[in-house]
C-alpha cells in the first residue's frame, strides 16, 4: 500500500495534490511519501520483532539525505556501499555503529574511512579483501567486525542483470570455500569475523529462493560453530520485490518473509540483519513528468514526455514496467487508447511503454510513472546535457523539495577548463 490516491479527481502524495508541487517546482520531478517510507519501514521491523535484530536500509535504493533521516530517526540502520554512501549515512546522522558496510570492491581508503568513523561490519566478499582489510584495521590498531558474504549459488529467479547468488555472479565466497576463509580469519590480525552475510538478488517475487540460501545459512553456521567460530550475526541481505502492476498478483509481504526467516534460522539465536532497499523506498516515489507533444506514429501515438532515460534508466535497462498514470483522475468508462510513452533522449531505447492504454491526453497533461522511488534519481545522469530533476518529499499536507534542480550554469560550471584552452 502506498499514500499515492487520487482525491477529488487529482492524484495526492499524501494531503497534497501532485499538481500543486508541479506547479510550484515545474516537471519533471520525483515525489516521495513519508509515511509510505515510514509504513515500509515498520513492516520489516514489525515483521522481525521478538528476534534481536536490526533492519539495514539498503540506501543504493534512494539516498536522498532526507531519505535518510525520515528512515534514521525510526531507528534504521544503513547498508551501504562505497564511501559515498558512507558519509552520506553519517551526513543524516546514522551512528556508525548501525552502518554495514557490503560490496565487492572495497578500497584501502573506504576501508580506513569506515574503520575510523565507526562501523558495524564489514561484508567482507572475497579472501583478497579479507587479506586487505585485516592490513588496514591492524595497521589503525583497530579490529574489524566481519561477517563473510557466502554464495549460496541459489538462483533467486529474477532479472539476469540483478540475481547476484548463482555460482558464477561477481559475489561472495562460494559455500564449499566457507570453512577455509573463516578458519584464515581466525589466524588474522585486525579482523574478527562474527557472522555471516548472504544476498541473492533484488526483486524476488517468491520466498522459495530465500528459504534455500538461509537453510544453507542455517547449516554452515552450525557447522562453523563446531569449527569454534562465536558466529553471533547473521545478515540476510535484501532482495523483497514490490509489486510494480496494480492488480496483479502482489509478491510475498514482509511478514511472510520475516516467518520464513524466524522458521529457518530463528533457532540458532543470532542476531539477524536484513538489508531491504526497493521494498521500502520503491512505491514510497513516482516521477512526475509532463506531456510535451503527442505524435501520430504509424502504429501507435507517441506520448513524448519531458522525463527520459536519463532520469529513469529501468525501462531502457531492464526492460521494466512502470504503471504510467495522469495526474487527473480518468472518469470512469472514459475512451483509452494505446501510446507508446517516450523521452527526449536521442536514442530508441528511451522508451518507458509501448502500446500502453491510456485516456486521451494532450500536451501540458500530467503523468505519473509509479513505483520510481528506488532505483529511480540515484541512478539519474545527465545524459544530453539534461541536469538531474528535483526530488520533493511530502509529509501529511507539507512538502519540501529535498533536493533542487540546477541550473545549467550549476551543471556546467562543474567542468573546469585546462590553461591551455
Ligand atoms: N544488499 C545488497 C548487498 C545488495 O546488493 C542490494 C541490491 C540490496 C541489499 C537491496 O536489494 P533490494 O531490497 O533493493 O532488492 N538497479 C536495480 C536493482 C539493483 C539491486 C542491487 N543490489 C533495479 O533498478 O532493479
Amino acid at each position: 500500500m502506498d499514500h499515492f490516491l487520487y482525491n477529488g479527481g487529482k492524484l495526492h502524495a499524501e494531503d497534497v495534490p501532485l499538481s500543486r508541487i508541479a506547479e510550484a517546482v515545474g516537471t519533471p520531478f520525483y515525489c516521495y511519501s513519508t509515511a509510505t517510507l515510514t509504513r515500509h519501514f515498520k513492516l520489516f521491523d514489525e515483521a522481525l520483532q521478538g528476534m534481536d535484530h536490526l533492519v539495514c536500509y539498503a540506501m543504493k535504493a534512494n539516498s536522498n539525505q532526507a531519505v535518510l533521516r525520515t528512515l534514521g530517526a525510526l531507528g534504521a540502520g544503513m547498508d551501504v556501499v562505497s564511501g559515498g554512501e558512507y558519509a552520506r549515512a553519517r551526513a543524516a546522522g546514522i551512528p556508525g555503529d548501525r552502518i554495514v558496510f557490503s560490496g565487492v570492491g572495497k578500497t584501502r581508503e573506504e576501508m580506513r574511512m569506515a574503520l575510523e568513523g565507526g562501523i558495524r561490519q564489514f561484508n567482507v566478499e572475497s579472501e583478497p579483501e579479507l587479506e586487505r582489510l585485516s592490513a588496514v584495521a591492524a595497521s589503525l590498531g583497530l579490529s574489524a567486525p566481519v561477517a563473510i558474504r557466502i554464495n549460496p549459488d541459489v538462483d533467486a529467479r529474477t532479472h539476469e542483470k540483478i540475481a547476484t547468488g548463482r555460482k558464477e555472479d561477481k559475489f561472495g565466497i562460494p559455500i564449499s570455500r566457507a570453512h577455509a576463509v573463516y578458519a584464515r580469519a581466525a589466524s588474522l590480525p585486525g579482523v574478527e569475523a562474527i557472522g555471516i552475510d548472504v544476498h541473492i538478488g533484488s526483486q524476488l517475487t517468491a520466498l522459495e529462493p530465500f528459504e534455500q540460501a538461509y537453510g544453507k545459512v542455517a547449516d554452515l553456521t552450525r557447522q562453523l560453530r563446531q569449527d569454534g567460530h562465536d558466529i553471533r550475526r547473521l545478515d540476510l541481505g535484501g532482495g523483497l520485490g514490490i509489486p510494480y502492476t496494480r492488480g496483479n498478483q502482489a509478491p510475498p509481504l514482509p511478514s511472510d518473509y520475516g516467518a520464513l526467516i524466524r522458521r529457518t534460522l530463528g533457532d540458532l539465536e543470532c542476531e539477524i540483519e536484513i538489508e531491504p532497499g526497493r521494498l521500502i523506498a520503491g512505491n514510497a516515489g513516482l516521477l512526475v513528468s509532463e506531456v510535451v507533444y503527442v505524435k501520430q506514429g504509424e502504429g501507435s501515438d507517441f506520448l513524448i514526455i519531458d522525463a527520459a532515460m536519463n532520469d529513469l534508466i529501468r525501462p531502457a535497462m531492464y526492460g521494466a514496467h512502470h504503471d504510467i498514470v495522469p495526474l487527473v483522475e480518468p472518469e470512469p468508462g472514459a475512451p483509452t487508447k494505446p501510446y507508446d510513452i517516450v523521452g527526449p533522449v536521442c536514442e530508441s531505447g528511451d522508451t518507458f511503454a509501448k502500446g500502453r492504454e491510456l485516456p486521451l491526453l494532450a500536451e501540458g497533461d500530467l503523468l505519473a510513472l509509479r513505483s520510481a522511488g528506488a532505483y529511480g534519481a540515484v541512478m539519474a545522469s545527465e545524459y544530453n546535457s539534461r541536469p538531474l530533476i528535483p526530488e520533493v518529499l511530502v509529509n501529511g499536507d507539507q512538502f519540501a523539495v529535498i533536493r533542487k534542480r540546477p541550473s545549467y550554469e550549476e551543471m556546467i560550471e562543474r567542468d573546469t577548463i585546462p590553461h591551455w584552452l
